[in-house]
């Protein structure tokens, strides 16, 4: 997919990649979109977030047996991940957890809040400069499997894993109904 540098362009554009070329991505782009999750907002401004950039090939086979067996509990689905249009992690060329500090393991509508803007921001800026991600958490099922491959500490949680990479083939522009089917005015009825 080209570069996106128009802003407006961007909404339309953000799509969910699922299936990635074998071009390397490279560290510098790596960190620019980091960069760029991390000016988003978080409540009081605590940034309480960090984020694990899988490369390591056993480490991404290991969250690729894991995503898959999550995929097959959800979809019934035990053929392998390309019949459902997607490519096993195992070959992305990067993993991105996003972390988030939830003290005493205790997660709320705010732990969310204070790290899914900087995963939007981190998948906008990944667009920007013609990668694709796709925001999961399918793997949920096996969280604590996930957290000893990746060695998350007590008081963290992962929110998100976004495969990352430049998409195996272009996507066009994504589809959602009308806007005025979610605007109300002043009150909802
Ligand atoms: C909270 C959340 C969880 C998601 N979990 C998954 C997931 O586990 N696996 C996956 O392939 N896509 C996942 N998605 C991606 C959605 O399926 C995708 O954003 C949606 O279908 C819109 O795709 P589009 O923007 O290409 O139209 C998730 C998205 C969100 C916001």
């Amino acid at each position: 997919m080209e570069p996106v540098t128009d802003v407006w362009e961007l909404f339309p554009r953000q799509r969910a990649v699922r299936a990635f070329s074998d071009r390397e991505v490279p560290e510098e782009a790596v960190t620019r979109i980091l960069e760029a999750a991390t000016r988003a907002p978080s409540s009081q401004n605590t940034m309480p977030w960090q984020f694990v950039v899988v490369r390591d090939q056993a480490q991404k086979d290991a969250l690729s047996a894991a995503y898959d067996r999550c995929f097959a509990q959800v979809y019934g689905d035990d053929a392998p991940a390309r019949a459902a249009g997607r490519q096993p992690w195992s070959e992305v060329p990067v993993l991105i957890a996003a972390c988030v500090e939830a003290p005493n393991g205790r997660t709320s509508m705010m732990t969310g809040a204070s790290v899914y803007p900087a995963v939007q921001n981190l998948m906008l800026a990944a667009r920007a400069l013609g990668m694709g991600t796709v925001l999961t958490t399918l793997w949920r099922r096996e969280n604590d499997n996930i957290r000893t491959i990746l060695g998350i500490p007590e008081g963290w949680e992962i929110a998100a894993i976004t495969p990352l990479g430049y998409p195996a083939t272009p996507l066009g522009k994504n589809r959602r109904p009308p806007v005025q089917d979610v605007i109300r005015h002043d009150r909802w009825a």
